[in-house]
């Protein structure tokens, strides 16, 4: 069992960026290969040892709850015609985790959102966090890897990535100490400017966050983009040595605008073995017709 038990998954955002598809499918739905994006992000929690995910929604994003409900009638119905294989993966969706949800009343910022879930986690000494719009590609699950962090260090702890310089004002950014791939985080920055990154070190969408985030949330004042941001929190907690930040093994694959949602789909059909060819094949006839 792990030593993590709760992942708390913000999906409270507008979706601004995938409007109009956004306006009433929340963005977290949005379908990646096969399945919404969400589903991939729980299923790598379940895949580390996790058994319990809070959901911060906003009001009226009802269809991620029946996403992941139990639906023994369509599982009948596939039973029925011939496919056992499809029912048994339908199944397996409401099975990943024991899901609850939270409503964030307002858009106020990742921090705002993470705060909302206090309730539900209070007692627990750390918790985990997730953001959809960054899937995770590669192995062992990213989650279970700052777990293992986690159990050695016993405090908050980032994923890190490093990152270009173009890229790098669209991420929290850590300064580090120490040679890695496990980092004392002394100093978090909220999408800072290219010349004003503290390293090229960026957080990525998954936290182990100890139970003192939340009195540093409580305290954090609107920050970037007038929002309570998550990083400022860890920012207060990294000044008390607190934190420390993951080098991780493997991918992060971004949903979160239309171009990389777009490449990401791209990357994970060119991978499979029964789409890759036909979308090789379309994109060739594409190429040809336009010439
Ligand atoms: C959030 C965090 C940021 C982090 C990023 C990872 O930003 O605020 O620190 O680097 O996720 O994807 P967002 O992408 O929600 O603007």
């Amino acid at each position: 069992m792990s030593s993590v038990r709760t992942v708390v998954v913000p999906a409270g955002g507008l979706g601004t960026r995938f409007l109009p598809a956004t306006k009433a499918l929340p963005k977290e739905m949005v379908p990646v290969g096969d399945r919404p994006a969400i589903q991939w992000g729980l299923e790598e929690a379940a895949a580390s040892g996790i058994r319990r995910a809070v959901i911060v929604t906003a009001p009226g994003k009802d269809l991620i709850k029946a996403h992941f409900a139990p639906d023994p009638g369509l599982e009948a119905v596939l039973e029925q015609r011939g496919s056992p294989e499809l029912a048994e993966r339908i199944r397996e969706i409401s099975k990943l985790c024991a899901l609850e949800f939270v409503e964030q009343p307002q858009p106020l910022g990742l921090g705002h959102a993470i705060l909302c879930a206090l309730e539900r986690v209070q007692g627990e000494a750390a918790v985990a966090a997730l953001l959809p719009d960054d899937l995770f590609s590669g192995s062992p699950p990213l989650l279970s890897q700052l777990i293992e962090a986690y159990t050695w260090e016993g405090c908050t702890v980032l994923a890190l990535r490093r990152c270009s310089k173009e890229e790098i004002s669209r991420y929290g950014v850590a300064a580090v100490e120490g040679d890695g791939p496990v980092f004392r985080v002394s100093d978090v920055v909220e999408k800072p400017a290219a010349e004003d990154a503290p390293s090229d070190l960026a957080l990525m969408g998954r936290y182990v966050l100890t139970d003192e985030i939340f009195s540093a949330l409580q305290a954090t004042r609107p920050g970037h983009g007038g929002e309570i941001q998550l990083t400022d929190a860890i920012r207060s907690l990294a000044g008390r040595g607190r934190v420390v930040g993951v080098e991780f093994v493997g991918e992060i694959l971004d949903v979160g605008t239309l171009e990389s949602w777009l490449a990401t789909n791209a990357a994970i059909m060119w991978q499979d073995p029964e789409l890759g060819p036909a979308l090789r094949a379309r994109i060739q006839q594409l190429e040809e017709t336009q010439l």
